[in-house]
Order: C-alpha cells, then sequence, then structure tokens
C-alpha cells in the first residue's frame, strides 16, 4: 500500500513542483512516509526477531525430553495420547536420578486423558497448548471418589481427568504461560442435553500425593472442575490463569482443594462458570466415613470472577472437616457472590478456624454468605441428624463497592454459626435499603465502627475491645432472598 502512495506522490511532483510552497509541503509529506516507513520496518524487524528465538526452555531436571522426540504432532489434529505415555513412561525412568523434564514445545498438543509419574516436570512453552480429546469413548472411566462414594453427577464410575495421577511425590507442571486447554464445549452440551451417563472428568486432577507445585501456567476450558488436588499434601499453586466461559460453562470451578493438607494458591487469575475456588472434603456419609480434612490452606493475592457461584467457597461437600483456611488480599469482581461457606443437614463434620482478611469486592452481588441448606446429597443414606458444626470465622478489611447485599448469614437452629467476627468493614452498597446486613442464628461480635451497620445478633466492642453493647438476639432472622 505504501509502495502505491509513493507511486501516487511520483505523478504528482512535476505539476506541484512549480510552486515552492507546495514543493516545500511535497517535501515535509514525503520526510513523514519515509519516516513512518523506517520505523514499521523496525518493529516488524523486531518482531520477526522474537518470532525467531522462542524463548529457551529452562533446564530444570538432570534430564529434558521434548514430546516430538516421542513422534508427537502438534498439529491440532494428530491423536498424541501414545506420544505422552511413552514420554511419561521415559520420564518414570529417571525418578532415582532426580526425575526428568518433559517439554511441550509451542504447537497444539491434542491428546486423550495421560497419567503423570513421580520426580516430573511437564513445561509448556509459550504458545504450547495441550488439547484434549472431546470425545468421551476416549476418556477412561474410574472408579468414584471414596469420600464421595458416587460420581458426583452420576452414581458408578466417573470419568477421569485429562491430566491425572495417584500416590505421587514430587511433580511440577509449569512453563512459560502455555495452556492445558479441555475443550469443555463438547462436555457442556452433552451434560445439558443429558447425554453424558458418567460424571465428566476434571481438567488437572492429582491424587494421594505430595510436594506438587503448578505455576506459570493456563489452565481452561476444562470439563468439570478445573484443577482438583484431592487428599494431597503441600501443594503451590502460583501464578496460574484459569479461565472458562462465566455463564453455560457448568461447574467448571477454577481450584478445588478436596481433603488437604498445606497448600498454598497465590498470585493467581480466575474467570468461570462456578466457584473460583471451592474448598472441600467429601460428602455426607462417604466424606464422614473418609474422615479426611481440608488444613492449613493459604489462599491469597487473587483476582477472581464467578457469575454463577462465588469467588471463594468452602464446601459444599465438607463432610471431613475444614479447618485453618486464611483468604488473603483478593478481588472479587462482577460476580454474584464473593465469598461462601455452604453446607447443609447430613454434612457432619465442621468448619473452623477461617480468617478472611483484605477482601474488596466490586460489583457483587452478594459479598459474604454463609448459608446452612445446601440440601444436595449422594443418596438416601445420608443421616440428617449429621449436622455440621460452623465457628471462628473472622473478617478483618473488607472494602469494596457496588455490593447489594454485603452479609447474609443464614445459621439455623440445628446449625448455628458461632464465634463470627467483623473488624475494619466498609462496603459501597447499591441498594438504600434495611436487611442488607443479614443474619439468623448468628453468634458473635464486631469491633470498631462498621458500614453497613452490623445486624442486632452481634455483640458491639469498641476499637480497644471493651463491651459496649451484648446482643439478646442472637438467633433472630432476617434473610431476605428477593434482595
Ligand atoms: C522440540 O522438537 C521440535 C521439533 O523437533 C523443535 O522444533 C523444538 O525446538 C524442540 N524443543 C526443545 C526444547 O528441544
Ligand atoms: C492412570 O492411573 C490410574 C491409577 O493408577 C489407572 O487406573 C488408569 O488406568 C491410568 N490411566 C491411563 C490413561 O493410563
Ligand atoms: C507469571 O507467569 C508469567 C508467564 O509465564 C511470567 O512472565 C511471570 O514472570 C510470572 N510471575 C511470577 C510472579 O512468577
Ligand atoms: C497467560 O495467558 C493467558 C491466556 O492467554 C493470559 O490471559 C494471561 O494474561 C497470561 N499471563 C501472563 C502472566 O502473561
Ligand atoms: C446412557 O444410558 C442409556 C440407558 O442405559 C443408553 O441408552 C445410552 O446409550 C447411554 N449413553 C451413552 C452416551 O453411553
Ligand atoms: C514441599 O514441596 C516442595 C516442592 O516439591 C519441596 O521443595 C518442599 O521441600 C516440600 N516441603 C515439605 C515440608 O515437604
Ligand atoms: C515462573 O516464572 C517466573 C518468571 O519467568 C520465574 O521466575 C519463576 O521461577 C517461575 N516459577 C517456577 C516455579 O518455575
Ligand atoms: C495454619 O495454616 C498456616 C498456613 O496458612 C500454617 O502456616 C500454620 O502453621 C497453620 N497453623 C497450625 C496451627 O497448624
Ligand atoms: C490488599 O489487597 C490488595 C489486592 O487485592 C493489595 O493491592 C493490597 O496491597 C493489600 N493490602 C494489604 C495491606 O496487604
Ligand atoms: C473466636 O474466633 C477467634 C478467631 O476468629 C479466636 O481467636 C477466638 O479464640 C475464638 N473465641 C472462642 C471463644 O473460641
Ligand atoms: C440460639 O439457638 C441455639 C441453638 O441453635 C441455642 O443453643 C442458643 O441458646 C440460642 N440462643 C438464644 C439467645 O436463645
Amino acid at each position: 500500500m505504501l509502495h502505491q502512495q509513493r507511486l501516487e506522490l511520483k505523478r504528482w511532483v512535476p505539476t506541484l513542483l512549480s510552486n515552492h510552497k507546495t514543493l516545500f509541503a511535497v517535501l515535509w509529506i514525503v520526510g513523514f512516509v519515509s519516516v513512518f516507513v523506517w520505523q514499521r520496518n523496525i518493529i516488524e524487524g523486531l518482531l520477526i526477531f522474537r518470532r525467531s528465538s522462542a524463548l529457551p526452555m529452562p533446564r530444570l531436571r538432570p534430564v529434558a525430553f521434548n514430546i516430538t522426540d516421542f513422534g508427537a504432532v502438534g498439529d491440532g489434529a494428530t491423536d498424541n495420547t501414545a506420544a505422552f505415555e511413552r514420554a511419561v513412561s521415559a520420564v518414570s525412568k529417571f525418578r532415582s536420578r532426580g526425575g526428568a523434564q518433559l517439554n511441550v514445545p509451542a504447537g497444539n498438543w491434542l491428546t486423550a486423558p495421560f497419567n503423570l509419574t513421580s520426580h516430573m516436570t511437564l513445561f509448556l512453552a509459550k504458545d504450547a497448548v495441550i488439547l484434549g480429546i472431546d470425545d468421551e469413548k476416549y476418556w477412561p472411566l474410574m472408579p468414584p471418589l471414596p469420600s464421595y462414594g458416587y460420581g458426583r453427577e452420576h452414581p458408578g464410575p466417573r470419568f477421569g481427568s485429562l491430566i491425572h495421577g495417584q500416590n505421587l511425590k514430587d511433580v511440577v507442571i509449569t512453563g512459560h504461560n502455555g495452556t492445558i486447554d479441555g475443550q469443555g464445549q463438547t462436555w457442556w452440551r452433552k451434560y445439558r442435553q443429558k447425554l453424558l451417563n458418567n460424571t465428566r472428568g476434571p481438567l488437572v486432577q492429582i491424587m494421594w500425593s505430595r510436594d506438587i507445585v503448578i505455576t506459570n501456567i493456563t489452565l481452561r476450558n476444562s470439563p468439570f472442575w478445573t484443577l482438583h488436588p484431592y487428599d494431597c499434601k503441600n501443594v503451590t499453586i502460583q501464578n496460574v490463569t484459569i479461565l472458562a466461559p462465566i455463564y453455560e460453562a457448568p461447574n467448571t470451578d477454577g481450584i478445588d482443594p478436596d481433603s488437604c493438607e498445606d497448600m498454598v494458591i497465590e498470585d493467581c487469575y480466575i474467570s468461570v462458570g462456578d466457584d473460583g475456588i471451592a474448598i472441600k472434603s467429601g460428602w455426607d456419609q462417604y466424606g464422614i466415613a473418609y474422615g479426611r480434612p481440608s488444613v492449613n490452606i493459604l489462599i491469597r493475592n487473587l483476582v477472581v470472577r464467578s457469575m454463577v457461584s462465588a469467588g471463594v467457597s468452602i464446601g459444599s461437600e465438607m463432610s471431613g472437616g475444614i479447618s485453618n483456611i486464611t483468604v488473603e488480599n483478593i478481588v472479587v469482581w462482577n460476580s454474584r457472590r464473593a465469598v461462601r461457606i455452604k453446607t447443609a443437614p447430613g454434612r457432619g463434620g465442621y468448619v473452623r478456624k477461617i480468617t478472611y482478611r483484605n477482601l474488596t469486592f466490586d460489583g457483587v452481588r452478594v459479598g459474604i454468605v454463609i448459608k446452612t441448606d445446601y440440601n444436595e446429597h449422594p443418596d438416601e443414606g445420608y443421616d440428617p441428624k449429621s449436622v455440621p458444626i460452623l465457628e471462628d470465622i473472622s473478617f478483618t478489611s473488607v472494602h469494596g463497592q457496588g455490593v447489594r447485599v454485603p452479609v447474609r448469614i443464614h445459621g439455623s437452629e440445628e446449625i448455628p454459626v458461632r464465634n463470627v467476627t467483623f473488624h475494619d468493614m466498609s462496603v459501597g452498597i447499591t441498594y438504600k435499603k434495611k436487611h442488607i446486613f443479614q443474619c439468623a442464628f448468628v453468634q458473635g461480635r464486631v469491633i470498631g465502627t462498621i458500614y453497613p451497620a452490623p445486624c442486632e445478633n452481634l455483640d458491639l466492642y469498641d476499637e480497644q475491645g471493651r463491651l459496649i453493647r451484648r446482643s439478646a438476639s442472637q438467633n433472630m432472622t432476617d434473610i431476605d432472598y428477593d434482595l
């Protein structure tokens, strides 16, 4: 195009040269165009340079393999399952020698589910995409999780996960922000049309394992929960982007720590079709029998969006107990709920020692939610008299704007919520109405002044911790779901 412009200029030049002013103007234009072309070429040159010298993949283990060494083709069409299986088998030979790294270069690497091995690093280069085959015939079935006794959506076996691991130690999934893409669209459609007879599989599921690190990658379009560490110890998830459509991507939770101990989730961006994070520990009588809590979990520095459910949830499956959870420096934006604890009679277990600190709500319908009638049960075998205990929950530094109902703590006679603390809260509301700080069967305290004004159920203390007024109506009910 620029070439054509130059030719046209040449045609006009003879007639215009008669005039000094136009000559000056023409020279000025020619000068300007040349500088523009020169700059553009420099920028293009830089881009070509960047493309040709892709970021080298760091060597993180004594040995590194390239997935292409095993016959994989990154054309988005070739089935690379056997290549991944051969590669993992090659990596497993080095488990006693510091393990090995499997590099996945830029490309679209289509595969059915495969298993990881211990002492393995899976490294996804920039623009590397592992694509899950979206035909359930390629997805192996597995027995139900013992603490769920049930597939979750259907009784009986469930689909395994695209990337799976059991009884592993020392596994790293990392990269230069490469992607694992579950191609969930087909699964979500089939689920909605009731064409599936088994529970959909997660994108990444690591079970009964320890020393797991997942960083610097993107996970997207999971068929079901995205990242599911199950009964694991010492798990770090850092700097991970998790994406799924915010509507009509059913059950695409971001990260679901389930009966896990010693876990950190930090510096992540999550925008999905269900809970951003949901800490769990098994379901009703199966979870009680399995009896493995989620404990010592630190969640910080996240930006989360959940239009269907909540930014950070605890439950509703929590029958093995959940305790010592810290949730801090979290922004939840354009979401239905910000943080939620959900449970029901029949769950048993407990949720205690939960600390929320420095939460920012930006355009959420309900900020803080505790719900005790989330009545979803695996089968008729649950014991409704098995009630969970909810206690020692604190909220410090909660701010934000554009919130309709800042607080809704809906305890009940059987499941009262005990020892809740609020300190330093100011949330801008969209509704200048009463009943926006809703409570029922909740005992606890407010330290200092908070906005909006708390419900009558809570005791009031001053900033120095001196009692100002003890509530006489902890069990008063002021819940309004119509707001
Ligand atoms: C992997 O192999 C492909 C194809 O042979 C090559 O283009 C790429 O540079 C290799 N990557 C690494 C990290 O060895
Ligand atoms: C992965 O490992 C699990 C547990 O050992 C096994 O049941 C399953 O068949 C394996 N899946 C594949 C695809 O090899
Ligand atoms: C997060 O990952 C991106 C892409 O891989 C990288 O550029 C960035 O430095 C990482 N940040 C941290 C804090 O690890
Ligand atoms: C990683 O990739 C995702 C998806 O393409 C993008 O949204 C995100 O900003 C990237 N992260 C970094 C740190 O570059
Ligand atoms: C699901 O089960 C029904 C009834 O047994 C059967 O007709 C149908 O073919 C099954 N669908 C799939 C996808 O397996
Ligand atoms: C936790 O896992 C990391 C990564 O494998 C490891 O470096 C660390 O030593 C482990 N911590 C404990 C206490 O085992
Ligand atoms: C994530 O990426 C950053 C920047 O490249 C790097 O410093 C960090 O070590 C990476 N994290 C891991 C665990 O590889
Ligand atoms: C609670 O969890 C934190 C991690 O968030 C951990 O550092 C601390 O030791 C745990 N407390 C107890 C009593 O185990
Ligand atoms: C509170 O969290 C925000 C991000 O959500 C962060 O920028 C800020 O530094 C945090 N404040 C404190 C005191 O940690
Ligand atoms: C109430 O919870 C706080 C933590 O939020 C804890 O420090 C305190 O000990 C608890 N009080 C009682 C009486 O258990
Ligand atoms: C509130 O209800 C709980 C049981 O749900 C009961 O233990 C407690 O005594 C009641 N408190 C008051 C002030 O009535």
